[in-house]
């Protein structure tokens, strides 16, 4: 299938352990927009990296996005936790909000992202 010019290659399949996180950017008008893969017991799933609260990344170190308990996405500015698999804010200010969600497809043993309509 072709790919869109709103797609990109984040990965193969499996190259990705359950636990682990990964970021890539979007190709996303202007500037492109940070995001990331999160392996949540063997099925990936990609988000923005873009707190609900305020809109800026929530890397607490570079790269690392999980919690120190490895089960949920950390802001590092005030420390809203967010569920990996729903995106939903489960503690924080911005409680009950969602990650945006980047859509995920697999074409042949590659993971394919596309631009979320959000952005
Ligand atoms: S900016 Fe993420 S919790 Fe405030």
């Amino acid at each position: 299938m072709e790919q869109s010019r709103r797609e990109i290659v984040v990965g193969t399949v499996g190259d990705l352990a359950p636990g682990q996180t990964r970021k890539f950017l979007l190709p996303t008008e202007g500037e492109p927009t940070e995001a990331f893969l999160v392996n949540v017991g063997g099925d990936v799933h990609a988000w923005v990296n873009r707190c609900r609260h305020v809109e800026i990344t929530m890397d607490w170190v570079e790269g690392r996005l999980l919690d120190e308990s490895g089960c949920y996405v950390v802001c590092a500015t005030h420390g809203a936790l967010y569920e990996p698999d729903s995106g939903e804010c489960i503690s924080g200010p911005p409680c009950g909000k969602f990650l945006i969600r980047v859509p995920l497809r697999v074409a042949g043993d590659q993971l394919i992202a596309a631009v979320p309509a959000e952005l």
